[in-house]
């Protein structure tokens, strides 16, 4: 398991929050850890990085120093996603190369999760190299530049007939537009793979706790009372973006369940990141 440490200084204050319920992002791979640290960061640029230095001092732009740790032993490439309220950001990595970047709205569902307070309305998503047993800086700042906006926006698209595709070089994912539902998978060889995914919810058994066989669901029991569950998608609403770095489709199935299904330019995996609840309980 991978766990990266990403400490942001900011140089003057941003008003920088996260999109989520205070938490700045997680993953089952990657954490992110934000914090405003001027020795980590006065000591990260000490050792290496006396060219950012120079910058910092020269430039009264905003600068973040994002520093991105790999516990693991062997050289890997994340995509970080970074939230933002800005249009346009400027990355540059530890050579001072600009790197591609992406600014992908959030799923409107995001907005309603209860107690957000949040400014930030996209992320700034692009691919980190990260040393093995090392970190990886890369810089960020806010920019007006048209061109960089315009290379870093999302198409957002929507559509009634046909298939949205997601694809990169390993893959491409087929979603029926008419269900909004995961439909077919096409592999690098040009196999087809038929797959369904949705969401499905079990009635659960009444009871009032009085007797061992009256046992009611609850946090530490499931049990539903039949064993067919119950499709929840059946008025799915999709939005797909796309870009230069990611490709993203946006289900909304209802009020409380909505899910990102995600395609990274160079990765092999397919991901999947729902959101439910609060739950309606009847
Ligand atoms: C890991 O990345 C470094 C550059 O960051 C490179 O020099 C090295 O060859 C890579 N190692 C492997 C095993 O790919
Ligand atoms: C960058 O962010 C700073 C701080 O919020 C703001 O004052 C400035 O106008 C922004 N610049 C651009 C180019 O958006
Ligand atoms: C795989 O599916 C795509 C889209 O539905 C189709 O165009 C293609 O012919 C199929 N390939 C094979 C080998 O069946
Ligand atoms: C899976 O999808 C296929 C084709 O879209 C459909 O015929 C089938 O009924 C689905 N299976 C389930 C369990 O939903
Ligand atoms: C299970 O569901 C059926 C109807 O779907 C209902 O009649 C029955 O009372 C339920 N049983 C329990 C124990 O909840
Ligand atoms: C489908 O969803 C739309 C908006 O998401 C809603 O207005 C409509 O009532 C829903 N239809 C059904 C049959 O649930
Ligand atoms: C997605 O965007 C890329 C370039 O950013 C473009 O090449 C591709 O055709 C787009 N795909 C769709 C389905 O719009």
């Amino acid at each position: 398991m991978l766990l990266a440490v990403v400490t942001l200084w900011l140089l003057c204050s941003w008003g920088f929050v996260s999109p989520y319920n205070g938490l700045m992002a997680d993953d089952d791979s990657v954490n992110l850890i934000i914090r405003s640290s001027l020795k980590l960061q006065a000591l990260a640029f000490s050792l290496k990085h006396r060219r950012f230095k120079t910058q910092f001092h020269q430039r009264t732009t905003v600068y973040i120093a994002i520093n991105i740790y790999n516990p693991l032993a062997w050289n890997v490439t994340k995509y970080i996603r970074i939230p933002v309220s800005g249009k346009a950001y400027k990355i540059i990595d530890y050579n001072g190369n600009s790197v591609d970047a992406q600014i992908v709205p959030l799923p409107s569902p995001v907005y309603k999760i209860p107690g957000r307070n949040s400014k930030a309305q996209a992320e700034v998503v692009f691919e980190a190299k990260l040393p093995a047993l090392g970190y990886a800086t890369y810089l960020m700042r806010n920019t007006t530049s048209q061109s960089v906006k315009y290379k870093q926006a999302s198409g957002i698209e929507q559509k009634t007939d046909g298939d949205w595709i997601l694809n990169n070089k390993f893959l491409s994912v087929y979603v029926d537009s008419k269900s909004g539902l995961l439909r077919q998978l096409q592999l690098a060889d040009g196999t087809n793979l038929t797959v369904n995914q949705s969401f499905y919810w079990y009635r659960g058994m009444n009871g009032d706790n009085s007797n061992f066989d009256k046992r009611a669901s609850g946090a530490y029991i499931f049990r539903p009372n039949g064993t067919e569950p119950i499709p929840l998608g059946n008025n799915v609403t999709v939005n797909f973006v796309n870009g230069s770095v990611v490709q993203e489709i946006h289900q909304t199935f209802n009020p409380w369940l909505s899910q990102v299904i995600r395609l990274y330019k160079d990765s092999e995996n397919i991901e999947f990141r729902w959101i439910i609840g609060p739950i309606p309980i009847e």
